[in-house]
């Protein structure tokens, strides 16, 4: 597990956004997992102005997405379908085809969760997943407790999930309940791992999660099991450790 220490967010997203670059240059026909959230948004944002300056080439390469929530159509702006298409792959060459989320308007969750684990096998797996960070050390929307052998399926978000949510969303009431999310297996089955982290909210969750006991309490410090992960987190992140 390698950390990489950045002075600040914008540090951060540049440093993420060189590893992510690296892999796309590196091998242009790459598959890349994709996460949402806050953090990840200032990664999206430098990689666009390098592909705007002309040093990268999105033409080739797949992407699937972590996770998707269960009942927001893509066109909702709070579907992460629409995130990503916001953030990264209106704006770069990216062939939309190429570009894979879990199906939320799919309402039987089995075969939306067996149809994403053939989508992942059948485009070769992953070479790089971008993962955040959730407070209570969630990967995807794995929450604590949730079984380390688990692929894709749909998840029952926890209280503190929803209520981080919440800011998204008008009331309570609009935020959803469910999400379809790649399992803790699947993400470990990826080639490497990178990790983005900013914020002194996020010191004591890193400080357990990647210096604590491996356990489904905390479902990201499995990542110490994996043998090619990048935290890249800023020095806010990293003030307890
Ligand atoms: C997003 C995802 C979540 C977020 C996590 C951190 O696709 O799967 O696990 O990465 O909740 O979110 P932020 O970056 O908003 O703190």
């Amino acid at each position: 597990m390698k950390i990489i220490r950045a002075k600040d967010y914008n540090d951060m997203s540049r440093k993420a956004a060189n590893i992510i670059s690296a892999q796309v240059i590196m091998k242009p026909n790459c598959v890349l997992g994709l996460a949402t959230g806050s953090t990840p948004i200032g990664t999206y944002a430098q990689l666009v102005e390098w592909y705007k300056k002309g040093d990268l080439d999105f033409s080739e390469v797949t992407t699937v997405n972590l996770d998707e929530y269960k009942g927001l159509t893509r066109d909702n702006e709070q579907s992460y379908y629409y995130f990503m298409k916001e953030n990264l792959f209106s704006k770069v060459n990216i062939n939309l085809e190429r570009t894979f989320l879990p199906d939320g308007m799919e309402p039987d969750s089995d075969k939306a969760c067996e149809d994403y684990n053939r989508v992942i096998a059948h485009v070769g797996g992953v070479d790089l997943q971008l993962l955040g960070l959730g407070h209570n050390g969630h990967i995807g929307f794995n929450e604590p407790g949730m079984a380390f052998e688990a692929e894709t399926h749909c998840v029952n978000l926890t209280e503190s999930t929803m209520k981080a949510n919440q800011r998204f969303f008008p009331t309570m009431d609009d935020v959803p309940k469910q999400a379809y999310t790649m399992g803790i297996k699947t993400i470990m089955q990826a080639k490497r791992i990178l990790v983005v982290v900013s914020g002194e909210d996020k010191a004591a969750i890193v400080k357990e999660a990647f210096f604590g006991p491996i356990t489904p309490k905390v479902q990201a410090s499995v990542l110490q099991l994996h043998n090619d992960v990048t935290i890249v987190a800023d020095a806010a992140a990293l003030s307890l450790i």
